[in-house]
């Protein structure tokens, strides 16, 4: 385990505020976030991927909580709280979900109740789970898009913060389509997050 060696806590509108970003994927949506110098003092991960490397490159310290167990009887409620003991032990105030390929159970959803937010690759509440843009391609809608919203124990569910359209262009693949999505993502979400912390600093004034 990593320590925070380093406080980017220090952002302007958002003084104290510190996030933690929870990623699996190739981390574009995480470069987004940093890029946008939002207050994210770790990152964790739950397996070795590219949002890793992102990490590190941004100076940013990386939690490695290696999920092993891909099986029915994955004890999600240890993992979760291992997750949970790693954002303490950074005093995380606010937990971004980038792409994280793991369910979390209810401890997270309690510790930092409405604190939680995700990023969804379609116009929730339609195509929920892990293969949204495909499921949209099979559906042959014309339009789908992204949401960001405040994760809940139900999974792509909870208040929706953001959401915006993107088209489905024929021909389109799973890859074309999810990049396309995705540049809008690299938009909303840093853009939303922005939005969420500065209401939460302001109440905490
Ligand atoms: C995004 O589409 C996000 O909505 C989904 O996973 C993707 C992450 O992309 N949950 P990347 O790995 O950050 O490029």
């Amino acid at each position: 385990m990593v320590f925070a060696s380093k406080d980017r806590a220090a952002s302007p509108g958002t003084p104290g505020i510190r996030i933690a970003a929870l990623a699996s994927g190739t981390g574009t949506i995480l470069e987004a976030l940093l890029g946008a110098e939002l207050p994210i003092v770790v990152v964790i991960v739950d397996r070795r991927c590219g949002a890793e490397k992102v990490a590190e490159q941004a100076g940013v310290p990386v939690v490695l909580n290696e999920r092993t167990d891909f099986s029915k009887i994955f004890d999600r409620d240890s993992y979760t709280r291992e997750i949970v003991e790693a954002l303490d032990l950074h005093g995380v105030d606010v937990v971004v979900m980038a792409g994280f390929g793991t369910v979390l159970g209810a401890k997270v959803h309690e510790r930092y109740a409405g604190r939680v937010l995700n990023t969804h690759p379609a116009l929730l509440p339609a195509f929920k789970g892990w293969h949204a843009v495909e499921a949209a391609i099979e559906a042959g809608v014309k339009v789908t898009g992204c949401t960001v919203h405040l994760a809940t124990l139900e999974v792509d569910d909870g208040p929706i913060l953001a959401q915006e359209a993107v088209e489905v262009l024929d021909g389109d693949t799973v890859a074309t389509l999810h990049e396309r999505i995705k540049e809008v993502e690299r938009r909303l979400y840093p853009a939303t997050v922005r939005r969420f912390v500065e209401s939460m600093q302001k109440e905490l004034e």
